[in-house]
């Protein structure tokens, strides 16, 4: 029988962090994984370069069924104390937009700064590793032998992309100590539609514009003002990823295609200045394949010299495009989620330590608790904060 002090169940981003932190304080820490190599998702993150925080982050970026719960462990643990460590580790990076911050190399150069954090608190790694059981009194059944601990720390992330090593451990662990799980959806992930409904924007597949987009009502309203990409199936690019997060099966997401403009106005000054047909001159105020592509099934208004138009006729057709109105069918699921929305119910752990408040010494961190972080690097931020907070209790 091995025993350590505390044992972390996956060495992702929170698992990685939160060992090493552990190590560096004198405990005895195991961390186990069962995929060969540590943090895939770090790995593909970023386009590759990894989001690794935001300047900005704050309760506001992140929804959960507890609103309130990140709040402590967000405060304790803050971007500056995770740039200050990248900049300790001589990792150079830059900000991209909205205080989003990327290594300017590659992600790797994140995993390498964990597993380095890691090596500093003695830290030992099993990997590739499974745990079949864990029973009462932390007794753990792994594929290396049984293993006996004062603490377990569940950091094994949500269900996105399976592919590479994603799964429910940590969802059926919350389960076997008596937690509720908050329902799971795939979130930050493309919306679809029904083929029939998309077929005339099929076309647009590749084009990308800023657009605002909003969808549900009062509390649980999002609104997003990002670029949006046509694809053959739906709608994605970082404008439709995030309010993903806040749509509700059944229910409309509203779009202004051209936010940056009054188009009524617009177009009723055109009529007055512009003797172009009205295909011409919406190609010059939107995208052309855009204006084409709307226009396609009105040949009688895309022809007609913008003198003769009707005033309603120009107005619809603003209202239209800045308040387009449409009912996506699904997502692209887990395999396309950068994140899973849901998870271990937080009004069962401890906001100050991640700690379980059935069973003592059980704690989850990361994505598998239900906090899930917009677009932008606040993923990243949570698992390190949530994973520091729980370091510092072990
Ligand atoms: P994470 O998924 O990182 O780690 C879980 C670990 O547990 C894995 O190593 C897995 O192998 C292991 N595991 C799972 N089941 C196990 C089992 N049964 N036994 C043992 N081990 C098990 N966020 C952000 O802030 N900025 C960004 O740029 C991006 N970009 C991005 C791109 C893409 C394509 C994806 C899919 C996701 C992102 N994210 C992101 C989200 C971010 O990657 C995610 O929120 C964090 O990695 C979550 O960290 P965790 O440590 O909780 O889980």
């Amino acid at each position: 029988m091995h025993t350590f002090d505390a044992v972390v169940i996956g060495a992702g981003a929170a698992g990685l962090f939160c060992a090493g932190m552990a190590g560096q304080r004198g405990l005895r820490v195991l961390l186990i994984d069962h995929a060969e190599k540590v943090a895939e998702k770090i790995r593909i993150s970023g386009g590759g370069r990894c989001n690794f925080t935001n300047r900005d982050a704050g309760p506001a970026n992140f929804l959960s069924a507890n609103p309130h719960f990140c709040r402590s462990a967000l405060a304790r643990y803050t971007p500056q104390d995770f740039i200050g460590l990248v900049q300790r580790h001589r990792i150079p990076f830059h900000e991209k937009h909205k205080g989003q911050l990327f290594c300017d190399e590659s992600s790797d150069e994140i995993i390498q700064m964990l597993l380095r954090e890691c090596e500093a608190g003695g830290v030992a790694r099993w990997q590739p590793c499974s745990v079949n059981a864990i029973s009462d009194g932390f007794v753990l059944d792994t594929s290396r032998g049984m293993v006996r601990a004062r603490s377990v720390v569940i950091a094994t992330g949500g269900l996105s992309i399976p592919k590479i090593g994603a799964t429910d451990f940590g969802y059926r662990i919350a389960k076997q100590f008596g937690h509720k799980l908050i329902d799971t959806r795939p979130a930050l992930v493309p919306l679809t539609f029904d083929a029939g409904q998309w077929a005339p924007f099929v076309d647009l597949s590749g084009l990308s514009l800023e657009a605002r987009v909003t969808t549900g009502e009062g509390k649980s309203k999002g609104e997003f003002l990002e670029d949006l990409l046509f694809t053959h199936r739906g709608l994605s690019g970082p404008a439709i990823l995030q309010i993903s997060s806040f749509w509700s099966p059944g229910t409309p997401i509203r779009l202004d295609l051209a936010p940056a403009q009054d188009l009524q106005a617009d177009l009723a000054a055109a009529k007055n200045a512009s003797k172009r047909k009205l295909g011409n001159e919406l190609a010059e105020i939107l995208p052309r394949r855009l204006a084409q592509t709307w226009l396609a099934g009105k040949p009688d208004l895309a022809e007609k010299p913008m003198p003769e138009l009707r005033d309603r006729d120009l107005q619809a057709l603003a209202t239209g495009l800045q308040r387009w109105e449409l009912t996506p069918s699904g997502t692209e699921g887990y395999k396309k989620a950068e994140v899973t929305a849901g998870g271990v119910d937080t009004r069962e752990l401890s906001s100050q330590t991640l700690e379980s408040q059935k069973t003592a010494g059980l704690y989850f961190i990361g994505e598998v608790v239900d906090v899930t972080g917009w677009l932008g690097g606040y993923n990243f931020q949570w698992a390190w904060a949530s994973a520091a907070a729980c370091a510092q209790a072990l």
